[in-house]
């Protein structure tokens, strides 16, 4: 095809062959962006959706796409489940919401795709604010792009465990940093910009640890975009100077990131056929399908079981028990 690159090419035919009539996945961030982009496609290759987002007609349109291009629309299912992912209670309802649906579907979880929030911006985040905090006291980006992606997993695993060939793919950062302070898990002190740039070492952690720890599911990390979240720096109404450098930087960022429609492919690709992912669960990937190499920080024990436990004691603070 004319002006697509050469990998999204390949990977588009690949998945074009593939038949995902039975399979059905819950797209955490599927009303916009790549998020809704990858409902779409898998959509067509003829799986059943869910989505997930705060706003209902963006959700609805989606859905209404993914309908009009599935191959099987009177089979498939299209459903949306609305909700605020950054508070842990909204996402443990969420969980229950995705069981009710399931239960009444008779149909387990066949993949999952986390995209919800990666871009920021959303709520007003400014690079030099403090910190963000939710109505749950918790930092909105930590609970937003890692907690929530934590306990969401850890509530449907049930679920996963039903699939024959279940798989969870997170988008964000994949490897994108050497190492975390061990001593201060919980950031204290620390602004947005530094928390942003941690959460892809907690979501490296956390791919690789459920990969060990759950065999029958595959799990990834896939950095789907650029290393900048730039519209967040771009709307810095702080720094005048950077908001500039931002907005001049803007196109060559753009031109080194992929478009919603050719992620979409690699995640269709890691989702419906994980067995075709150049690597083994628990791998970070690039949105080439590349292996992104874990840090040696990132791949010690000590390191995976002190987020592991550190993660497990703040949601069982919370009242959310039970991780494993
Ligand atoms: N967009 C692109 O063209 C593109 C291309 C290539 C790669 N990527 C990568 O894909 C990743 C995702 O980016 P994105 O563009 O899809 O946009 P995004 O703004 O990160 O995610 C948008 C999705 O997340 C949902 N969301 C955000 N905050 C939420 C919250 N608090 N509660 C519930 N849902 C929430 C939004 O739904 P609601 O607003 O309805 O809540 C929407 O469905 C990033 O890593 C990006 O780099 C994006």
């Amino acid at each position: 095809m004319i002006g697509l690159p050469d990998y999204v090419f390949r990977l588009r035919q690949q998945n074009d062959a593939v038949d995902c009539s039975n399979k059905h996945g819950l797209i955490v961030g599927g009303t916009r962006g790549l998020g809704a982009a990858a409902a779409e496609r898998l959509a067509g290759l003829g799986a059943s959706i869910t989505i997930v987002g705060r706003t209902a007609e963006a959700g609805r349109l989606v859905l209404e796409n993914c309908r009009a291009r599935s191959p099987n629309s009177t089979a498939a299912m299209f459903n949306m489940i609305t909700g605020d992912l950054s508070l842990l209670a909204e996402v443990d309802r969420i969980a229950s919401d995705v069981a009710d649906l399931c239960q009444t579907r008779k149909v387990g979880i066949d993949f999952v795709v986390f995209t919800a929030g990666c871009y920021g911006s959303s709520a007003g985040w400014t690079m030099l604010s403090s910190t963000t905090r939710t109505s749950e006291d918790i930092d909105y980006w930590f609970s937003l792009l890692y907690l929530s992606r934590h306990l969401l997993i850890q509530r449907i695993l049930p679920l996963l465990e039903l699939s024959t060939a279940a798989c969870v793919v997170n988008v964000f950062r994949a490897g994108s940093r050497a190492s975390l302070d061990l001593n201060n898990l919980g950031l204290s002190g620390k602004g947005n910009l530094e928390t942003i740039s941690s959460i892809g070492l907690y979501i490296d952690a956390m791919t690789i640890s459920l990969a060990q720890m759950h065999n029958s599911i595959e799990f990834y990390h896939l950095g789907a975009g650029p290393m900048v979240p730039y519209p967040v720096v771009e709307n810095t109404t702080q720094l005048p100077a950077l908001a500039w450098l931002a907005r001049t930087l803007q196109p060559w960022l753009y031109a080194q990131s992929p478009l919603a429609s050719e992620a979409a492919e690699a995640v269709v690709s890691l989702t419906v056929e994980p067995h075709r992912a150049v690597s083994r669960s628990g791998a970070l990937m690039s949105y080439r399908l590349e292996c992104v190499p874990p840090t040696q920080f990132i791949q010690s024990p000590d390191t995976l079981e002190r987020i592991w436990q550190y993660t497990k004691s703040l949601l069982s603070h919370r009242g959310f028990n039970g991780l494993r």
